[in-house]
């Protein structure tokens, strides 16, 4: 009978040595592909190379002329450079004495490999070589297979003896899901790894970036991704795990961010867990989250941010940690940006709820008031109110009068529109007067000052006024398009940078183009809206009130 051809693709990888291990191989018979995967629970790198290539040639019948592509050196060298003749000699001893690892599976390898013509070719790792980056995908699978299979007792959907077949998310592990158990420093040669967390307030595009840092990482360099949870409570209580391509499957188009945040934590002034009492306390824990960064061998911490946390990411900056930031807000207050992502979605979403304020202001006649995020930037005010039609517009950098208020609803009055809609910025305020907050303990909230509007107007005209608090509803929901693609870019930029070792960097949009500036230029100042800006000139050549004489 004729001999059949085979081209064999192999890998392993750890995650821990000893920690839990997985192997893949790619079977190619013509140009019919077969994969396999599994996993070991306590095992080392080579162990896993030597278990690929055994349960790859286990597939093929004997007699077979079969071409195994692996990366591992120390496979293909044991049979290139006679290694195994050597120590076969030797009684399984290797040249220092030492008993040979893995006697089991060596057994068996040549055995296979007297049974076959096998060509023994050395490729190089990951990138450079699709089938064996593919074979290298599977067997980090197998790895989070094995890991949720530990955690929960009993082998994964999909996962050697679970019995079941793989389900379309089979091997999926989601981050928080995992306390990880496998060791914290780097053992596998020749990864490097990156600290991600997410700070501050949410936004729709959080997950996107998050997706484009792994993937950037994984698919293309040998560089593993540590999400912290929770944000800077996680990197200061080492509440963190690996998380690997398939924990970021199926979450580019998700709202809010698969490893949580907040918006509290400082560790440099740390409050116990659970605490809403925001007062200062005097519990510097930035060392413990260096320590954190040091034991998971991290090399740099992405920050995932606002002003707040980029901030804060600066602070470890200067105590030496290597950062690279990533803008995020919905509010475009970041001065070194032109945009931040989520800010598209949240303008999205401001829109489309003033369009539909429209249609119930026109049927009872009524002045609509808006109330938009933004903290003391107006930007969501101004973008949603311009795209929605607003017919006055109110910012913080624009401190309103209520007479120019009522002068343009008794304008539109007069010119038989019986209805207005007012967009107003949470930080929107009078002249002479002050931003409106809503007071919790010692926390000062921005909020409230449409409703304050809307009683004035009743009180100053004979019209009905009503007011709608648009808040966390921006914040929420699915990214844009235009933020999903900002997003992807910005977490890509920030492994470029990585690699390009450009530390203390934020990434940026300029124009058209992905940059970078230093962090510390990033959290220089707050970004506002210029009354004399284009844009602002445009609302009003349409007609648009901003409440003030300009
Ligand atoms: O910075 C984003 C933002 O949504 C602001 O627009 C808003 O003022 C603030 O966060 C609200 O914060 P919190 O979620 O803590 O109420």
């Amino acid at each position: 009978m004729a001999s059949k051809d085979f081209d064999i693709y192999t890998d392993g990888a750890c995650s821990g040595n000893p920690g839990p291990g997985g192997w893949a191989a790619v079977i190619m018979e013509g140009d019919q592909a077969r994969e396999i995967s599994g996993h070991e629970e306590i095992t080392t790198n080579q162990r896993m190379e030597l278990k690929a290539a055994v349960e790859a040639l286990r597939q093929v019948p004997p007699g077979s002329k079969v071409r195994l592509y692996s990366d591992s050196a120390y496979l293909v060298n044991c049979f290139n450079q006679g290694w195994i003749d050597r120590w076969q000699k030797n009684g399984w001893l290797t040249g220092k004495g030492q008993p040979v690892e893995n006697q089991d599976l060596w057994n068996e390898l040549l055995e296979l490999n007297n049974a076959n013509t096998v060509d023994w070719i050395k490729v190089k790792g990951h990138s450079a070589d699709r089938l064996n980056q593919r074979c290298d995908q599977l067997a980090r699978k197998a790895i989070a297979a094995c890991q949720s299979s530990t955690e929960t007792g009993k082998a994964a959907p999909g996962a050697e003896g679970s019995g079941e077949s793989p389900g379309p998310n089979a091997g999926q592990v989601r981050t928080g899901a995992r306390k990880d158990n496998c060791k914290l420093d780097k053992s596998c040669p020749g990864v490097r790894r990156i600290g991600l967390l997410t700070g501050g307030g949410d936004c729709p595009g959080l997950n996107a970036v998050i997706r484009a840092v792994v993937k950037g990482a994984t698919y293309n360099y040998n560089i593993e991704v540590v999400g912290f949870n929770s944000g800077f409570r996680g990197l200061v209580e080492n509440n963190a795990s690996l998380i690997d391509d398939f924990a970021v499957s199926g979450i580019l188009n998700r709202g809010g961010t698969i490893l949580g945040t907040s918006n509290r934590d400082n560790p440099f002034d740390f409050r116990p867990g659970g605490s809403s009492d925001y007062r200062e306390t005097n519990n510097d824990r930035s060392g413990d989250a260096v320590e954190n960064l040091k034991r998971w061998g991290i090399e740099c911490l992405v920050v995932i941010g606002g002003d707040g946390s980029l901030l804060l990411a600066h602070r470890f900056s200067l105590l030496g940690v290597p950062i690279i930031g990533i803008p995020k807000t919905i509010d475009n207050d970041l001065p070194a940006t032109d945009v931040t992502f989520g800010f598209d979605s949240a303008v999205t979403t401001a829109t489309d709820a003033i369009d539909k304020i429209h249609t119930t202001a026109e049927s009872h006649h009524r002045v609509m008031v808006v109330e938009v995020m933004g903290r003391h930037a107006g930007w969501i005010a101004l973008q949603a109110g311009m795209a929605g039609g607003g017919d006055i517009i109110l910012i913080p950098e624009i401190p309103f009068e209520y007479q120019y208020i009522v002068d343009k609803i008794m304008e539109r009055n007069h010119r038989g529109k019986k209805f207005s809609i007012i967009v107003v910025a949470e930080g929107a305020y009078p002249a002479g007067g002050d931003p409106m907050y809503q007071a919790k303990g010692d926390v000062k909230r921005l909020g409230g000052i449409s409703a304050l509007i809307a009683r004035e107007i009743e009180n100053r005209t004979d019209m009905e006024s009503r007011a709608t608090v648009l808040g966390h509803l921006q914040r929420g929901g699915s990214p844009t398009s235009y933020d999903r693609v900002l997003a992807t870019r910005f977490g890509i930029k920030a492994v470029d940078l990585f690699r390009e070792e450009k530390y203390n960097e934020m990434v940026c949009l300029r124009g058209y183009n992905i940059e970078s500036v230093p962090l510390e230029k990033a959290v220089a100042g707050t970004k506002r809206v210029d009354p004399a800006s284009d844009q602002v000139r445009a609302a009003l050549a349409v007609g648009t009130s901003f409440g003030a004489p300009i």
